[in-house]
């Protein structure tokens, strides 16, 4: 669902793609007689047991949305095993001694509106009802919008929704190379490195662009020029990510020099201190080049539940315990008090959020045969 010219998936937040891939969410559940819960926030649980009458269950799961021409497995991955898992568990007879749940969280990519983990951040409280629902995707239409256009009353965090979650697991498609280099197939997350997003705004005058003499021109795209190079140099020396993915063109034309360019700053690093020192460059190079950079997300270093990895890893025959630069739901879970674990799946290439992000099979089945025993762990 979503594919798109590249080969890859575009499937953002409150559209036509999504709604059909919650229809496919809703059918899989009901396929396995599990019960469907939309919560306040636009998350969807799929519950084998009642959390409500025996107590916060197990829950496993992830998102389905993607990043404008995302692979096919960031994310699904994580859906699509969770609901094996429960099959496979099936098929040996187990019953769950506590409530077993399968979640697909919304917008996790914030592809649409900007905020990563939309849905998880709402669900939580982190995010705030009113911020997102003014959030507005590229054509002006706002998430409050969006949401209201998809049938759904407006967003809002779920504490009831939260309190059912005992314990989470969420299975994903590694984004990086650490499994391939340690020739294992199945990861335990320790923890989400510090990660946050700017939008850097730039102001010029729009003018002809065969006519105006270089001396007279106010041209905001020679400061983005900037501000790219200067994130990257930035990076380099202080030993981060930084990367400019997306730029805002305004008019947009080749014949004219833009008005106004905005673009956005994705900057990480194992190191708070560092990403922050990343940043306070750009920004001081953007503001005194007459630009204004605006944080629009921050997540402080998330780490997962210490003694449940060290304790799942023991399970999973010694699996590596290894710490993202991606953000994730769990991580969202985890801040807001939730006992959560990782599992990542070896990736041969490393790359994500492109076309060419991949799992061979027999890893994806070593992830679902992971995840029934850590399941049969927790859940037994
Ligand atoms: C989500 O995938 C992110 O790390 O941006
Ligand atoms: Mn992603
Ligand atoms: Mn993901």
């Amino acid at each position: 669902m979503g594919r798109a010219p590249s080969g890859g998936f575009r499937r953002f937040a409150w559209t036509r793609e999504d709604h059909d891939l919650s229809e496919w969410f809703d059918g899989e559940a009901a396929a396995r007689g599990l019960d469907l819960v939309t919560d306040a926030a636009g998350n969807r649980w799929a519950w084998w047991g009642d959390p409500d009458a025996d107590g916060p269950g197990v829950v496993t799961g992830s998102h389905l949305d993607s990043v404008p021409d995302g692979g096919a497995y960031d994310g699904p991955l994580g859906v699509v095993s969770a609901f094996a898992a429960l099959d496979a568990l099936r098929a040996t007879g187990f019953v769950p001694a506590r409530p077993l749940g399968v979640a697909c969280f919304g917008d996790e990519e914030g592809a649409r509106f900007g905020v990563a983990c939309a849905g998880s951040r709402l669900l939580t409280g982190a995010l705030a009802a009113d911020r997102a629902a003014a959030l507005r995707d590229a054509d002006g239409t706002t998430m409050g919008e969006a949401v209201a256009r998809a049938g759904h009353p407006p967003l809002r965090a779920d504490p009831a929704a939260l309190r059912r979650v005992g314990t989470f697991v969420e299975l994903h498609v590694e984004q990086g190379r650490g499994l391939v280099d340690l020739g294992r197939p199945v990861a335990v997350g320790t923890a989400i490195h510090p990660h946050g997003r700017w939008r850097v705004d730039i102001a010029g005058r729009a003018d002809h662009a065969g006519t105006t003499l270089l001396p007279d021109r106010d041209d905001p795209m020679l400061v983005l020029a900037q501000v790219v190079l200067t994130a990257r140099a930035a990076a380099q020396r202080h030993g981060a990510l930084a990367t400019c993915g997306k730029v805002r063109v305004e008019p947009n034309g080749v014949n004219a020099i833009p008005s106004h360019v905005t673009a956005w700053l994705d900057a990480r690093g194992a190191d708070a201190g560092r990403v922050r020192a990343v940043v306070a460059e750009v920004a001081a190079l953007a503001v005194r080049s007459g630009g204004a950079v605006t944080e629009e997300s921050w997540t402080d270093r998330t780490p997962f539940d210490p003694a449940l990895a060290t304790r799942l890893s023991a399970l999973l025959d010694d699996a590596p315990l290894l710490p993202t630069g991606a953000g994730h739901d769990a991580g969202v879970l985890a801040t807001a008090g939730v006992p959560t674990a990782m599992l990542s799946v070896r990736n041969p290439t490393g790359v994500s959020h492109s076309p060419a992000e991949h799992a061979p099979d027999e890893d994806c089945a070593a992830g679902v045969d992971a995840l029934v025993r850590v399941l049969r762990e927790l859940a037994g």
